[in-house]
């Protein structure tokens, strides 16, 4: 089942710093939406994805999963990282059921459907460590889908992998979420992902962290990134971006992380 969940006015001043780090956001997001934020690196999109996620408590203003305040981490809201983090001692399924062991409730058929899901049943019995990295992130999937999530968090999860590994977990991901009816929020750089995999594209802008805009993305799933759809949605947003985002005069340490990124498509990193 998914979730709705409402922001309600989050500011966010990190301690020892003079100025806050997020500024009065406000949103609302639908249940089984699937939504992409993007924005430029250190803007504070995985500050607020760590207060959806009860890893992090705003210093005012709250995250509400349907209508419940989130004061702490829960296995109905799952938050999966850049990094898949998994125990190389153990094996695929035993890392995969890994948060239905703490809450004491094996469910080995479970594990056994999401193993398919995620591509990975003849590697039930692997190692980790004998996995790539794209599977070794399927992995991390499976895991964060055992307990049933009513949201799934992902933190630019597909940032370490190749492009054909990244385009097709990118795909899968968003296959499985509108399957299992899950509510999605992916913290992205890149605006390709967010086209590939979002209904709704939120564009964060910094100093302080704020929403400044957002764009539906009007496209069936799988979305196919050699249309001429596709290439108009992300020019779209490529430019809104940077209209919304580009338009006020950077600091000067963003200013150098605009000499880094030297490609359009990494103009939110
Ligand atoms: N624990 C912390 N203490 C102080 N500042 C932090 C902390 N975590 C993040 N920040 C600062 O908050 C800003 C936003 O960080 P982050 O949310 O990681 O950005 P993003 O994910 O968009 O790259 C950055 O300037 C970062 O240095
Ligand atoms: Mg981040």
């Amino acid at each position: 089942m998914s979730a709705n969940i409402s922001i309600d006015y989050i500011t966010h001043t990190f301690k020892g710093q003079s100025e806050p780090t997020l500024k009065d956001i406000a949103l609302r997001i639908e249940p089984g939406e699937k939504i992409a934020l993007i924005g430029r690196s250190g803007c504070g999109k995985s500050t607020l994805l760590h207060m959806l996620a009860g890893l992090l408590k705003p210093s005012e203003g709250c995250v509400r999963i349907r209508g419940h305040q989130v004061t702490k981490p829960s296995a109905k809201w799952n938050m999966m990282f850049q990094k898949p983090s998994l125990y190389p001692w153990m094996n695929v399924r035993q890392n995969a059921e890994l948060g239905l062991v703490f809450n004491g409730q094996k469910d080995p058929q479970k594990i056994n459907r999401l193993m398919d899901m995620v591509g990975l049943k003849d590697k039930a019995d692997a190692h980790v460590q004998s996995l790539s990295g794209g599977q070794q992130q399927r992995v991390a999937l499976a895991r964060s889908l055992a307990t049933s999530p009513d949201l799934l968090l992902l933190d630019e999860p597909f940032s370490a992998l190749d492009a054909f590994t990244r385009s097709s977990l990118q795909d899968e991901v968003a296959e499985i979420t509108s399957k299992e009816q899950l509510t999605l929020v992916i913290v992205t750089h890149d605006i390709d992902e967010a086209v590939a995999m979002a209904d709704r594209v939120l564009i964060m802008s910094a100093n302080p962290g704020h929403i400044v805009g957002e764009m539906k993305i009007d496209l069936p799933y799988p979305r196919n990134r050699a249309s001429a759809s596709f290439s108009q949605q992300r020019e779209a947003l490529m430019n809104r971006f940077e209209s919304l985002v580009n338009d006020h005069v950077p600091h000067s340490s963003e200013k150098n992380a605009d000499a880094e990124s030297g490609n359009a498509t990494q103009a939110a990193a």
